[in-house]
């Protein structure tokens, strides 16, 4: 395990090296007669190895139907962590800066790309009439803003006291009563009720959530389980290279405290390639996928064209007609909302 971070800071690093931050280290390493090529190599073929198993382990889920929603999502650890920093969710400039500060880019590609699928009706709430789940939502913190744009929003997440400080916030604002709802669960045992169940919702938002799933097929099934057809399912995530290892988690967590250390487990990261192959064998078409950079000096995210770090994804739930026929979801017109 050790031997494994120890390659993925070293992999991390010479990326860093080839972009002229290291070049100390890679001097150093030079001399000592390391060699970075032969490292390289043997990362990328077991890389190569462990994509090939996994796909071949996702084909005989799909072929075999046993995707289904009963299995979990939830990695208990994770909503240990999450209990522990409850109370912090709307502080600023503490443990979740990078979360508010990410707002910036996320609320306008959801508001965005949902605008090019459903016209606004109500100037001012741009997303009046829309459904939106947000996943995973903890102090609501992107269910707030979607909320203010019109969109009627229910936030659902594991961790009770998060809710609670969610609904909290949201009461103090008499604008949001009305649009902004909060459930203590998870994604499968929603979409599994009856009240909320399936094909629901307009748009599911699950921001930040992935790389902390138990099961991300599972989420996935679940995903498709409650939206309409035609809805929109949009992650931001954070991928899985030895950049993301370094910069996300060394960086990130253990040298600037960016955000509390071991909040992340590198080995949940999920590559765009991966995410989108399991996005379209559960009934799903993405339309864009796009990288996204924080600057920690300037507490603040760029679009970026690399994916190499963190990510945005949208994509399009087909209807079983557009899944059949083989269909592009731009031939479809997305179901309008009332
Ligand atoms: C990094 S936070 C992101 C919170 C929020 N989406 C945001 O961006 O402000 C991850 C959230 O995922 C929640 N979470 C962890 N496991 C989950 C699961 N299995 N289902 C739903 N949410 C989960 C955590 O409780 C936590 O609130």
């Amino acid at each position: 395990m050790y031997t494994n971070k120890f390659g993925r800071l070293m992999l991390g690093l010479h990326f860093l090296k080839t972009t002229a931050v290291c070049g100390v280290v890679h001097w150093a390493a030079g001399r000592s007669g390391f060699s970075w090529t032969a490292v390289c190599k043997q990362r990328t073929l077991w890389l190569r190895r462990s994509t090939c198993r996994e796909m071949e382990r996702r084909s005989l889920l799909r072929h075999t139907g046993s995707q289904s929603a009963s299995q979990t999502t939830v990695d208990p650890d994770e909503l240990r962590r999450f209990q522990s920093l409850a109370c912090k969710w709307w502080d600023e400039q503490g443990e979740f800066a990078a979360l508010h500060a990410m707002n910036d880019l996320r609320v306008p590609f959801i508001r965005d790309n949902l605008l090019n699928l459903h016209r606004a009706r109500h100037p001012g709430k741009p997303l009046a009439g829309l459904k939106i789940l947000d996943v995973g939502c903890g102090g609501g913190l992107l269910t707030e803003p979607l909320g203010r744009l019109g969109a009627k929003v229910l936030g659902i997440d594991p961790v009770e006291n998060s809710i609670g400080t969610a609904q909290l916030h949201s009461s103090f604002d008499p604008d949001l009563c009305e649009r902004v709802s909060y459930q203590v669960c998870t994604l499968e045992e929603l979409s599994g009720g009856e009240e909320e169940g399936v094909g629901h919702f307009d748009a599911v938002v699950a921001s930040e959530v992935v790389e902390h799933l138990a099961d991300v097929e599972t989420f996935a099934f679940c995903c498709s389980q409650v939206l309409k057809p035609g809805g929109s399912l949009f992650i931001t995530t954070m991928n899985k290279t030895n950049l993301s290892y370094v910069l996300g988690i060394v960086v990130a967590e253990q040298l600037l405290h960016i955000v509390p250390s071991g909040t992340h487990d590198w080995e949940k990261f999920i590559s765009p390639v991966d995410l989108e192959r399991l996005l379209e064998s559960t009934g799903f078409s993405v339309q864009s996928v796009k990288g996204m950079l924080y600057n920690p000096l300037l507490r603040a995210w760029s679009w970026s064209d690399s994916t190499a770090i963190n990510y945005a994804l949208h994509a399009i739930k087909l209807s079983k007609q557009a899944e059949d026929s083989g269909l592009h979801p731009e031939d479809h017109t997305a179901e309008t909302h009332s």
